[in-house]
C-alpha cells in the first residue's frame, strides 16, 4: 500500500493566511484538497497550526459558544459532507454517479451521513424498496468512499470472509480477502439484510463493533493477527422488518443492536416517485408519467391490502417504463416487469387484478 502524500506545516500556514479571517480547519482542509488532492483530518490541521504557534483557528471551527446558564456549550456545526482521499487501487469500488440518475435526496440521506460521519454503526430499517441499500451506496458516492455490499444469509459467518489459503511459490499461505483489505482503508461496508443471519452467527460481529477489529486466526502463518479497522472504515447494516412476508426474519439480540444506531426509512411520496422516474425517462410525457405512477400506487395498495408476498419498488416501475418506451406493448411490459413476479411466488390468480387496475388507468390497454 503506498504512503499517503504528506502535507507540510508551511503549506497549512500559507493556506490559513490566504483565507485570512475566514480560516477554519474545514476551509483549510477543503482548499488543501482542491489545490493538492491531499486530504488531512481537521484535528491534524488544528494540531499542526497550534504547534507552529499559529494560534487557534477562528471560533467558527467549533461554532460560537452558547451561554447555558453556568455552562458554556459549543453550538452544533452545520453538517458538511466529508470527502475522503482514496488510494488508486480502491477507487474502482467508489460508486459511480451513473447509478444515481433520478436519485431523490431525502432527509434520511443526510441523517445516514451524520451517523457515518460521527463513527456510528447505522442500521437502516424499513419496508422493501424504501431505498435502504441504495442510501448507503449514495453516501459512499457522496463521501468518495469505496463501497462493499455483503448480503447476509442464515449461515453466513463473518470469519469465513477473512480470506483463504492459497499456494505461493509452492507453499500454502493464507491471503487476506478484499473484505479485510477494505477494512484497512477509508470505506463503507454494508451488511445487507442482516435479519436473515442467524443469531448465533452474529457473535463475530460483536468484536468488530465493540473493538473495531477483526481477529484473523489463519493470518501471519497461523499465528493469528488482529486487524484494526481504519478510523474511516464505516460499517453499516440494513434490515427488513420482521414480518411473515420476509423469510429469515430473525430479531437480532440487543447486544448486537445495542452497538448500533437506527434509521427508519419512509416510503417514497408520490412527488418523489415522479421526480425519480421523470429523471430516468425525460422524454416521457407528463400525462403518461401520471398514469404510470397512478398504476404503481394502485398495485402497491393491492399488494399491501391482500398481503401478497411480493414487493415492488421504483425499480420495477422504471423497468415497466423502460419496456413500454422501447416499444413493448403495455400488457407485456406490465407482465415482464411486475405482474410476472406473481407467478414466481405462486400467486397467479392475483395477476388478473393487476391487469384490471391497468385497464382502469389506461382506458384501453395499449396492445
Ligand atoms: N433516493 C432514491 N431516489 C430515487 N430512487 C430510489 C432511491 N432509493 C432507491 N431508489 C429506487 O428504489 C429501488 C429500491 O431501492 P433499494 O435501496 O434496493 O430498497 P431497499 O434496500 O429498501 O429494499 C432502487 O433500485 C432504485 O430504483
Ligand atoms: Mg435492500
Amino acid at each position: 500500500m503506498g504512503a499517503q502524500p504528506k502535507v507540510t506545516t508551511e503549506q497549512l500556514i500559507k493556506i490559513k493566511n490566504e483565507l485570512g479571517k475566514a480560516a477554519t480547519a474545514t476551509l483549510i482542509q477543503k482548499k488543501l484538497h482542491e489545490e493538492t488532492g491531499i486530504m488531512v483530518d481537521e484535528s491534524t490541521i488544528r494540531g499542526r497550526l497550534v504547534a507552529a504557534g499559529q494560534g487557534l483557528l477562528s471560533t467558527k471551527d467549533t461554532g460560537p459558544d452558547v451561554n447555558l446558564g453556568q455552562q458554556t456549550k459549543t453550538a452544533p456545526q452545520p453538517f458538511v459532507m466529508k470527502q475522503h482521499a482514496v488510494e488508486d487501487e480502491f477507487k474502482k469500488y467508489i460508486p459511480d454517479a451513473t447509478i444515481f440518475v433520478g436519485y431523490v435526496e431525502r432527509p434520511v440521506d443526510r441523517r445516514l451521513a451524520m451517523h457515518y460521519q460521527t463513527g456510528k454503526f447505522p442500521v437502516s430499517q424499513g419496508k422493501q424498496g424504501t431505498g435502504k441499500t441504495m442510501g448507503h451506496l449514495y453516501y459512499a458516492h457522496k463521501a468518495n468512499l469505496p463501497f462493499a455490499l455483503l448480503s447476509c444469509h442464515e449461515e453466513m459467518k463473518l470469519h469465513k470472509l477473512y480470506g483463504d489459503k492459497t499456494i505461493q511459490n509452492g507453499n500454502i499461505v493464507f491471503r487476506e480477502s478484499e473484505f479485510v483489505r477494505l477494512t484497512q482503508v477509508p470505506s463503507v461496508i454494508l451488511f445487507d439484510e442482516i435479519n436473515a443471519i442467524s443469531n448465533k452467527n452474529t457473535f463475530d460481529f460483536h468484536a468488530l463493533l465493540q473493538n473495531r477489529e477483526l481477529f484473523v486466526k489463519d493470518a501471519d502463518n497461523g499465528n493469528g493477527k488482529w486487524f484494526k479497522l481504519h478510523p474511516e472504515c464505516k460499517i453499516g447494516f440494513a434490515m427488513n422488518p420482521k414480518s411473515q412476508k420476509y423469510i429469515g426474519g430473525n430479531i437480532k439480540p440487543s447486544n448486537f443492536l445495542g452497538r448500533c444506531t437506527f434509521l427508519t426509512y419512509p416510503e417514497f411520496s408520490v412527488d418523489e416517485i415522479k421526480k425519480a422516474v421523470s429523471a430516468r425517462h425525460p422524454k416521457l410525457p407528463k400525462a403518461e408519467l401520471d398514469k404510470f405512477v397512478k398504476y404503481f400506487q394502485a398495485i402497491t395498495d393491492v399488494i399491501d391490502k391482500s398481503k401478497l408476498p411480493i414487493d415492488v419498488s421504483i425499480r420495477q416501475l422504471n423497468n415497466l417504463i423502460d419496456f413500454e418506451q422501447s416499444g413493448m406493448p403495455l400488457k407485456e411490459a406490465i407482465e415482464d416487469s411486475i405482474s410476472g413476479m406473481l407467478d414466481a411466488v405462486s400467486q397467479p390468480a392475483a395477476k388478473e387484478s393487476f391487469f384490471r387496475i391497468a385497464q382502469a388507468c389506461w382506458t384501453s390497454l395499449k396492445t
